[in-house]
């Protein structure tokens, strides 16, 4: 990785106005858009809303008790039956829906009418499981139609799905199937990652083995079949007659008619994992109404869909982006959409572009940490491919580097595509600040501005807001806080209303605490700096220090851990680890047994949370820096994983047990 190619300048004074034809025909144009939306945010939002399909009108737009918000108070609407059936009522079901790309090659694609087949055939089979409205329903699965389905399927009936991403552990998949008191498990026998199979089911299997009461039921697509010739070796778990049923034997019989539940705009639609900074995953909620009116607006302006465009989000729809802007915000806009289920490296890192070309793709929407992944394999991958079908480009997940944003920019956007740089948030549920492309001046590295009809501020530690037109060209810093209620907010964290008012109400009463830090610029755009707080944005995903630390004490030899973030060139932040080992397991960290310890626990994080939170480094020490206090100094873990010269030490306790770091790190690099 050459470091030249990447950096972080924080003075970028580049913009990109919209081209004449882009603004032309965009969706949106007109700059008034934003003092409209401020004067009457009630109203702005209420109109987005009644271009949904309703089944009974709202009585009241919205009703604010915080930190508890209520939008479209008294409607009733599906969020299936205005993703599916309305376009097939409006004369738009022989439209695709997917074009879906498996990893192996093969492509299946789906009509708006199949897709609502499908989706109320397998509807129809959650019910005959047992599973009726209220209930949740956990989805194991490959990034796929079938996922979609499944998604639209328990949003069909009333019941809220709880996706888990594919890549994390039995562990973190039983955390989630019992905290969420899921009735059904529906997953695949595997799914395909770099040539290879992840055992979906075995995996399944090994977490529902450590007691999960409420579940009833599993429901098992087949994706990859029985191992064989061109299938690799994988284990598909064992059978558990009366609890697990193929998807083929149950879905297939069933009939197309499964008339969409009506719901309280304010039902659960999805409940949502993500890391908080203690171990314990955050059940993220989100509502039915609201959240549909937010990932609707925000899709049809942010990525000027249209009904010609081939939109795709590399995304997988175990994450929150899968849900906006795979599923949601894109189907109630009736796009045409790609969906890929694997790796960009196979059969060759030119998978992505070869993607684009042959579907002729129009709006790519992928992560800062996959751009400077293709960056460091080298422009020629896509620059063997056509991509001039391309016309609009976005970003997600983490601050986008200004090199990064350049070369997205120059070479896959052939230097005529708008970059849509949005920060959001699995909490705001749709995208909060961002360009809207036929309107702003877009710089490298910032998201702009709030979307229209969204309200944002900076305060500094002490509480205070920050005045923002101080005129100041160098702009102000400080840490960014939402100060309206807006309608794709989370509605509380599932069975922890105290988490939910702490986290995210108790830093700024009154406001939204993010946990970001960000600067406004003289002109007003906002640059996003990462976070404030224990929350490490590896690839793009949120990992809490504490989530892994408590998975390394979890371990025998391990008595005390201490976990950072460090700068990576391609991941953002990797994560290292410093532990010290009880006395009984003590190992000379250089030795051969020390590095087998090493490996031994990092593939521990791995099998206990998922391969994502595997440690890069780990440090073995016979202490951690801490202040005299008892506070672990994670800055100078930062300084000694990240090869710098050591911080102010006075505070310590024991300067040694850095100076002793530090050798070793400089012992590993060499
Ligand atoms: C955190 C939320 C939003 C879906 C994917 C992540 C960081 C996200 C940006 C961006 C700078 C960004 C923030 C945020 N983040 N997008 N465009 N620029 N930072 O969802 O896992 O809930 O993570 O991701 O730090 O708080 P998430």
């Amino acid at each position: 990785m050459s470091h030249d190619t990447i950096d972080t300048l924080l003075t970028e004074d580049r913009v990109f106005p919209p081209s004449e034809s882009f603004a032309a025909q965009a969706n949106v144009n007109d700059p008034e858009i934003y003092a409209r939306a401020a004067a009457d945010r009630q109203a702005y939002w209420a109109n987005w809303a009644s271009q949904l399909r309703w089944m009974e009108p709202w009585h009241t737009v919205s009703d604010w008790q915080l930190p508890y918000a209520k939008w479209f108070i008294g409607g009733r609407l599906n969020a299936c039956d205005n993703c599916v059936d309305r376009h097939v009522d409006e004369g738009r079901g022989d439209k695709v829906a997917f074009i879906a790309e498996g990893e192996p090659g093969d492509v299946r694609t789906f009509t708006y009418a199949e897709v609502k087949t499908h989706v109320s055939r397998l509807g129809n089979a959650l019910k005959a499981m047992g599973v009726a409205k209220g209930d949740r329903v956990c989805l194991y699965m490959p990034m796929g139609p079938e996922l979609c389905f499944a998604m639209l399927a328990c949003a069909r009936i009333g019941a809220a799905h709880s996706v888990v991403f594919g890549g994390f552990s039995a562990e973190s998949l039983h955390e989630r199937i019992t905290d969420a008191g899921a009735k059904l498990v529906v997953t695949a026998d595997g799914s395909w990652r770099n040539g290879k199979v992840v055992p979906l089911k075995e995996i399944t299997d090994a977490a529902l083995a450590k007691g999960a009461p409420s579940v009833t039921g599993v429901l098992v697509y087949e994706r990859v079949g029985e191992p064989s010739g061109n299938v690799p070796d994988y284990n598909r778990g064992a059978w558990h007659e009366g609890r697990d049923q193929w998807w083929h034997d149950v879905v297939d019989a069933q009939s197309d008619d499964c008339p969409c539940e009506p719901m309280d705009a304010e039902d659960l639609l999805y409940i949502l994992y993500t890391s908080g900074s203690t171990g314990k995953p955050k059940g993220i909620m989100h509502t039915t109404g609201g959240y549909l009116t937010g990932v609707y607006a925000t899709a049809q302006w942010v990525f000027d869909l249209k009904d010609s465009d081939i939109y795709w989000c590399t995304a997988d729809c175990g994450w929150v982006t899968g849900h906006s802007y795979v599923v949601y915000g894109p189907m109630a806009n009736g796009v045409t959409q790609v969906l890929y289920e694997g790796s960009p490296a196979v059969p060759d890192k030119d998978r992505f572009w070869r993607i684009i070309e042959r579907h002729r793709v129009t709006i790519l929407y992928t992560a800062p940490t996959a751009i400077r992944m293709f960056m460091q394999w080298g422009e020629e991958y896509p620059n063997r491919c056509d991509l001039s079908s391309l016309r609009l480009l976005g970003s997600v997940g983490e601050p986008i580097n200004p090199e990064a944003w350049m070369w997205y920019r120059r070479v896959i956007g052939g230097e005529r595509c708008p970059i849509v740089d949005t920060w959001w948030q699995t909490e705001t549920g749709a995208i909060m600040i961002t360009p809207l492309p036929g309107i702003s001046g877009t710089k490298p590295g910032s998201a702009t501005r709030p979307f229209p009809g969204v309200a944002a501020t900076l305060m500094n530690e002490e509480g205070q807001e920050l005045n923002l037109d101080s005129g100041d060209p160098e702009g102000t810093g400080g840490i960014l806080a939402l100060t309206e209620p807006w309608p794709s907010m989370l509605r509380g964290i599932w069975g922890d209303p105290e988490r939910y008012q702490q986290t995210y109400w108790s830093r700024f009463p009154g406001k939204y605490f993010p946990g970001d830090g960000c600067k406004v610029d003289g002109d007003g755009s906002y640059w996003l700096l990462g976070r404030v707080d224990d929350i490490m944005l590896v690839s793009g995903h949120n990992i809490s220090t504490m989530e892994v630390e408590s998975a390394l004490v979890a371990h025998e030899a391990v008595a005390e851990a201490a976990v950072i973030g460090k700068q990576h060139a391609i991941k953002g932040q990797a994560i290292a680890a410093f532990v010290i080992l009880r006395a009984s397991h003590r190992v000379d960290p250089t030795s051969p047994e020390g590095e087998a310890r090493i490996a031994e626990l990092k593939a521990w994080v791995a099998a206990k949370i998922g391969a994502i939170a595997r440690p890069d480094d780990i440090y073995i020490s016979a202490d951690l820096p801490k202040t005299r206090s008892g506070k672990i100094m994670r800055r100078l873990l930062r300084d000694v994983a990240e090869g710098r010269a050591l911080g102010d030490t006075t505070t310590l306790a024991d300067p040694n047990v850095v100076a002793s770091l530090k050798t070793q790190y400089e012992e590993k690099e060499g």
